[in-house]
This record gives structure tokens, sequence and C-alpha cells, in this order.
């Protein structure tokens, strides 16, 4: 890169008061040089200061009084739990018709860091322990195949894979290790999300190293200008797509390309339709699914007092009022998407505060902080539902136990890791296999210090997407644990 730019550059951050950045730059490397300076182009001071601004001093909503929370219109909603077979009969079928007309694309976001789960490797990689080893990539790749082995021979699903600086590298090359799963390499197409810088404290970006800015993910509602910039949106409307199905990868249970959900969404010509799972109790940290103010949201478990939480449903007896809890699964009409270039931008950061590695501006030594010493700004993929009317928002409550486990934290730990993963897919192919009329047993060897995992039977996607075609196990004997073949 020509001086020049260098120096307009470094006038550039020093003018909004980011000149830091540039503390070590005399001392690297002629690479290392350009390497800094190439990271620094892709950003623009100002405006990372407005976003640091903006999201560590959100500017107070106009006073309208306090915010209006309503359960979702009764239009708008419908439930597995409680709608008759025939209506969910109808959305399946609807939606295997949408996706044999080749009317179906998949989003995955997968650009996330998995702190929590603290494996090097991108959460879909990972191995939950299933009898098979099968990783999460490698099942939700298999409900792919078998969704389009169920709606027709010409059947194609295209998977865009959202993935980040950390996690691009390392998924593409697990893709090609395992041979795509068994999908056609043409018909899955990874696309990178952007990054912005990590700020201190006080507000100054972050040097990750003498020659390097420390940088995040930007949330996953980067998706939305991840999805333009990267020509997602344009290969969408060259195969002629007209529904998406957006889910998150560390959902070991989520239905990818779900017919029902798809049917559901299409008949109700909406622009965004999402699944919830029933809130457990009126204490459960999830974020809901609502109308604030008329418009669709969500709002966080933090934002609603006690009174709130605790109220139940006139309508139903003994159940939550608010119980939508957000699952970040979600439908979008092509339509809709074609829209993303007029408000991407605009949807708000939020601050995640975080330990970020910095490189101490007096030494250039990189420093481990053991207590938060700055932010990421994200954005929520979610943020976008208040830009819809009601009538064009829709939401269907599923089952937790079929289409919920998330794979959060690391072994060990109480919840939403994965050993907890791992048994909900071996419950619920033991639930599938009985309900087919399968006697399942309990093997002698499990029985001494039976987990609930040991009870249970994979059954894989191949063999069944949701439940179906088992017909065959009728009357048949299975052991626990196994891992049921074709
Ligand atoms: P989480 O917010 O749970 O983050 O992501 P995470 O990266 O998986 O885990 P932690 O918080 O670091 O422990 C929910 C979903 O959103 C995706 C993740 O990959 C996951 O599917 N995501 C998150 C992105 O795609 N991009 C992001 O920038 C953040």
């Amino acid at each position: 890169m020509a001086s020049v730019d260098v120096a307009e550059l470094r006038q550039k951050y020093t003018a909004a008061g980011q000149g830091q950045v540039f503390t070590f730059y005399d001392s690297l490397s002629s690479a290392e040089q350009a390497d800094l300076v190439k990271q620094l182009a892709l950003f623009d001071p100002t405006r990372i200061n407005e976003l640091a601004k903006e999201a560590l001093h959100p500017t107070p909503a106009a006073d309208s009084g306090p915010a209006v929370l309503e359960p979702l219109p009764e239009s708008a909603t419908a439930s597995i739990l409680d709608s008759d077979a025939s209506s969910i009969a109808g959305w399946y079928k609807a939606g295997l018709e949408l996706i044999a007309k080749n009317k179906v694309g998949v989003v995955l976001m997968a650009g996330g860091q998995g702190t929590r789960l603290g494996s090097s490797a991108p959460k879909g990689c990972y191995d939950i322990g299933l009898p098979s080893s099968k990783s999460l990539f490698q099942i939700q790749a298999e409900r792919i195949l078998k969704i389009q082995q169920l709606a027709g021979a010409n059947a194609v699903v295209p998977w865009y894979i959202m993935t980040s600086g950390p996690t691009r590298g390392p998924t593409e090359a697990f893709f090609v290790e395992n041979n795509y799963f068994g999908l056609e390499k043409a018909n899955i197409l990874f696309f990178e999300q952007g990054v912005l810088p990590c700020i201190s404290n006080e507000g100054k970006i972050l040097l990750e190293g003498k020659g390097k800015v420390a940088v995040a993910p930007d949330g996953n509602g980067g998706i939305y200008q991840a999805m333009i910039g990267s020509g997602v949106l344009a290969d969408l409307k060259k195969r002629g797509i007209e529904h998406v199905h957006a889910y998150c990868v560390d959902n070991c249970l989520v239905r990818v390309a779900d017919p029902v959900f798809l049917g559901f969404a299409a008949s109700k010509d909406v622009d965004i339709a999402t699944k919830v799972v029933r809130k457990r109790n009126a204490t459960e940290s999830v974020g809901l699914i609502l109308q604030k103010n008329g418009r669709p949201d969500v709002v966080e478990y933090s934002e609603i007092d006690a009174a709130t939480a605790e109220a139940q449903d006139p309508n139903h007896p003994g159940v939550l009022k608010f119980r939508a809890a957000n699952i970040v699964n979600h439908y979008y009409s092509l339509r809709f998407l074609e829209t993303i270039p007029q408000w991407a931008r605009d949807l708000p950061h939020h601050v995640a505060r975080k330990k970020i590695p910095y490189a101490d501006l007096e030494s250039g030594e990189t420093v481990k902080p053991s207590t938060p010493n700055g932010i990421k700004l994200e954005q929520f993929v979610f943020d976008v539902f208040p830009r819809l009317a009601l009538d064009k928002f829709a939401c269907l409550e599923v089952r937790r136990e079929d289409e919920f486990s998330p794979l959060k934290n690391g072994r060990g730990t109480t919840d939403d890791n994965p050993d907890t993963s791992k048994r909900d897919i071996l419950l619920q192919g033991r639930r599938w296999l009985e309900a087919a009329g399968a006697n399942v047993t309990v093997s002698d060897d499990a029985r001494s210090d039976v987990s609930a995992a040991d009870t249970g039977i994979e059954v894989p996607p191949l063999v069944s997407y949701g439940g179906e075609g088992l017909e065959g196990f009728k009357g048949k004997s299975i052991v626990a644990p196994a891992l049921l073949e074709g």
C-alpha cells in the first residue's frame, strides 16, 4: 500500500481519537505494517466511535411511557402442542411441496466463537458423544439429505453457512475432510460475516498484539449485511428460492428445512416467522417473543418485572401468559430479505462485556485480563422484528424435547452441554421407536449406573427425519443404548 495511504489512515484514526492503534507501527517489519494497514483500512474509526457510544450510552427512546407488552395475537400464532393433527399434516405437505419445487434454502449461523464451550474447533465440528460420533454439522447435513429424499428425486435445498474470521478456515476444511457429508459441494456455500474492533471500557480500539487490532464477529445479526455482501441473496434469487429457514449451529435437535414450519409460514404469507418453545416457568432466563407497542419484538427476561413474568394466560389456566421462549430459529420470505440494504446498517449494536486479550501500550506485551476489560459490539438477528407489522409476523410453538437442545457449555456443567445434547437426541430416538410400536429395553450392562442417555437409541437422520418411516420396527425388540441401522 502506498505510504500516502498510511499517512491518511493514521490521520483518520488520530482525528477520531484512535491514534493508539499506530503505537508500534514504526517498530514493525514491513510485512507486519502492511497487515496492520490492511486491517485498519477495513474500518471507519468515526463510525466505530459512534457505534460504541450508542451501544454504551443508548439514546433514550422518546418518552412515550412504559412499553405496552402483549402476547402476539392468536391469528399470528399456532402450537404443535395443541394443533389438530390435520393442520400439522397440511403444513407438512405444503412445506414438502415447496422443497420439491426447489423453493427452499437454508442459512446456518455458525460464526460464533463458542467461548463457553471452550473447544478450539468451530462448534459445528463438535462430537457430542453419540454412538455414531457424528458432529453437529454431520447431523444437520444428513437432515438436509433426508428432507431432499422425502421431497423427491430432484429436490435441492442449498445450504448457506455463515462463518466468521475465526471459524471460516476450520469449518471449510472440516467439510472437505468429510466429503461434504454426502451433499453436493455445489449446493453448499460458505460465507463470512463481518468483524468489528473490540473496544476498551474507555472507548479505545484495542490492539491484540503490536501489529494487530483485536476484533470479534459482529453478532448473529451480522447475517443480514453478510448475505448481501457475500452474494448469498443473489444466489438465492438465481436459484428461484422463495422461502428461507435460518437457524443456529448449536441446536442438536434442529429440524433443518422443517416442512411443517415452512408450510405454516408460507400459508400465513408472512415475511418472518419464528419457532418458540414454552417457557418452563416464570423465572427461566429466556428471551420472549411478544408484541411491544404493537410490533413483534423480543424482550429479555431481565427487562420484565415479576408480575409480568408470572402472569397467567386467562384462556389457558395454569399456563404463563408470556411463554413464547425465543430459540433463534426463523423463516424469512425472499421478498423480505431483498429489503436488507434498506435497514441492515441501522440495526442497533449491543454491548457484550468480555475479557479481551490486549497489547499493553507501554510494553507491547499481550495481557490476558482476568476480569472484563472491554466490549464487543454485536447486532442481534431478531432486532429486525419490530420493523414488521403484526400481520407479517408469525410464531409457531414447538415441543422443546423434540426441537431444542442447545450446546452452549462444556462438559461438567449442569445444562446445555454435550451430555444434555446427546441425551436429548437418544431419548427422542427412543420415543419415535416406541411410537412406531417397537419394544425398547435397557441393556443389562447399562443398568448398574444408568443415565438417561443409556436408555435411548440413536436414530440417524437418514433413517428418519422427524419420526416418520419407522413402521418396520413395529413389534421389534431393541436394546438401549444403541445406534439404529437403516
Ligand atoms: P451464541 O450467542 O450462543 O454464541 O450464538 P456462541 O459463539 O455460540 O457461544 P459463546 O457465547 O461465545 O459461548 C448463538 C448462535 O449465533 C451464532 C453462533 O454460531 C450460534 O449459532 N453466532 C453468534 C454467529 O453466527 N455470529 C456471531 O457473531 C455470534
